[in-house]
C-alpha cells in the first residue's frame, strides 16, 4: 500500500511504512489492519518470545480469514511477508508514521515519544492509541508536536469499525488529513475528536462499566445476570463484566483513573473490586481469570 494524500494538487504526506510500538492486544490487532490494507509494517517489541506470540497470533488470526474464505492462502502469505518485527526501536527509523500502543502510563509514551522524534524521519507522523491520556502531554515530549496525533483503535482493531483521531491543540491540520486517509484506507470510520479524556467513546462507556461493579458490590444481582441483562435487554453484544475482560482490567482501571482526574466526576472513582483484581493480577482475558475465568 501507498497512500498519498494529495490537496489542492499539492502531494504532501506519503505513508508506505508503518512501525508500531506494542506487540498486546491492540499493537498486535492494528498491525493485523495494516498488513491487510496492503502496508509495509515494521512492529516493535520489548521482548523477542512476545513477537514470536505476536507472529503466531497474526497467523492464526489470517488463516480463520483463508477458513472463511475472506482471504486466500496466498494473499495470508503475503501479508504476513510484509511484517518485520523487531526488539530494536531504532528499526522504526524508517517508519513513515509510527503508533504507540504500550501499557496506558503518561510517563512511558512521552519517554517512547521522545526517543521517536530523535530516530524517526523529520516528517513521520507520531500517533498514539492512548484511550484517555492527553496527546498534548505526548506532542510536546517532541520537537514535532504538529505531526503528533492520537489515532484510537478499538479491540478488536481486526473487527471494529471505528478510529477516533484525536487532535491536541498542537496538531497541523495537514498532519490531521493524513491520518482522516490512512484510517480510511484501512477500511476504517474515522471520527474527529478533541483531546479531553476518553474522547468519545471511553469518556461515556467507562462510568457505565464502573457503574456496573458498584452495582455488583451492591449485590444488585448476580455478575452473570448483570450481563445477561444489557445484552437481553439493550441489545448490547456484550455484558459489562465481558467487556471488562475483553478491554483489560489494568487497561481499565488507567482509563478510569485517567477520567477522573480531568473530569472529577465521581462515576469514574474505580470500584474497589476492579484494584482489588488488578492487584491480584487477574487482568482479564490476557491474563486468562478476571472477572471471569478462561
Ligand atoms: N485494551 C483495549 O481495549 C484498548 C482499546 C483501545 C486502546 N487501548 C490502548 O492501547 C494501549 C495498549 O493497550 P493494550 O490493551 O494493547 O495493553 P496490553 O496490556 O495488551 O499490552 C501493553 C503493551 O505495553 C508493553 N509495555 C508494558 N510496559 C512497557 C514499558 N515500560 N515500555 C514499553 N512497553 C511496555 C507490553 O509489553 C505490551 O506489549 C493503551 O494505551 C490502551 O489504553 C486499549
Amino acid at each position: 500500500m501507498n497512500l498519498t494524500v494529495r490537496t489542492a494538487n499539492l502531494v504532501f504526506m506519503q505513508i508506505e511504512k508503518v512501525g508500531i510500538i506494542g506487540s498486546g492486544i491492540m499493537g498486535s490487532g492494528i498491525a493485523e489492519v495494516a498488513l491487510l490494507a496492503g502496508y509495509q509494517v515494521t512492529l516493535r517489541s520489548r521482548e523477542t518470545a512476545n513477537t514470536y506470540t505476536m507472529v503466531e497470533q497474526v497467523k492464526r488470526s489470517l488463516s480463520k480469514m483463508v477458513k472463511r474464505e475472506t482471504l486466500t492462502g496466498s494473499e495470508a502469505d503475503e501479508a504476513v511477508s510484509r511484517l518485520e518485527l523487531t526488539t530494536d526501536i531504532r528499526d522504526l527509523r524508517d517508519s513513515d508514521i509510527v503508533i504507540e500502543s504500550v501499557i496506558e502510563d503518561l510517563e512511558i509514551k512521552r519517554e517512547l515519544f521522545q526517543r521517536l522524534d530523535v530516530l524517526c524521519k523529520a516528517d513521520a507522523i507520531l500517533a498514539t492509541n492512548t484511550s484517555t491520556l492527553p496527546v498534548v502531554a505526548m506532542a510536546t515530549a517532541t520537537k514535532r508536536p504538529d505531526l503528533v496525533c492520537g489515532i484510537h483503535f478499538f479491540n478488536p482493531a481486526t473487527v471494529m469499525k471505528l478510529v477516533e483521531i484525536v487532535t491536541p491543540i498542537t496538531v497541523s491540520e495537514t498532519t490531521i488529513d493524513t491520518a482522516i486517509s490512512f484510517v480510511i484506507s484501512l477500511g476504517k470510520e474515522p471520527i474527529r475528536v478533541k483531546d479531553e479524556a476518553g474522547f468519545v467513546v471511553n469518556a461515556l462507556l467507562f462510568p457505565y462499566l464502573n457503574s456496573a461493579i458498584c452495582m455488583l458490590e451492591r449485590q444488585v444481582a448476580s455478575m452473570e445476570d448483570i450481563d445477561r441483562s444489557m445484552q437481553l435487554g439493550c441489545g448490547f453484544p456484550m455484558g459489562p463484566f465481558q467487556l471488562l475482560d475483553l478491554v483489560g482490567l489494568d487497561t481499565s482501571l488507567r482509563i478510569l483513573e485517567a477520567l477522573h482526574f480531568e473530569s472529577r466526576s465521581l462515576a469514574s472513582v474505580p470500584a474497589p473490586t476492579l484494584r482489588r483484581l488488578v492487584a491480584a493480577g487477574r487482568l482479564g482475558r490476557k491474563s486468562k481469570r478476571g472477572f471471569y475465568d478462561y
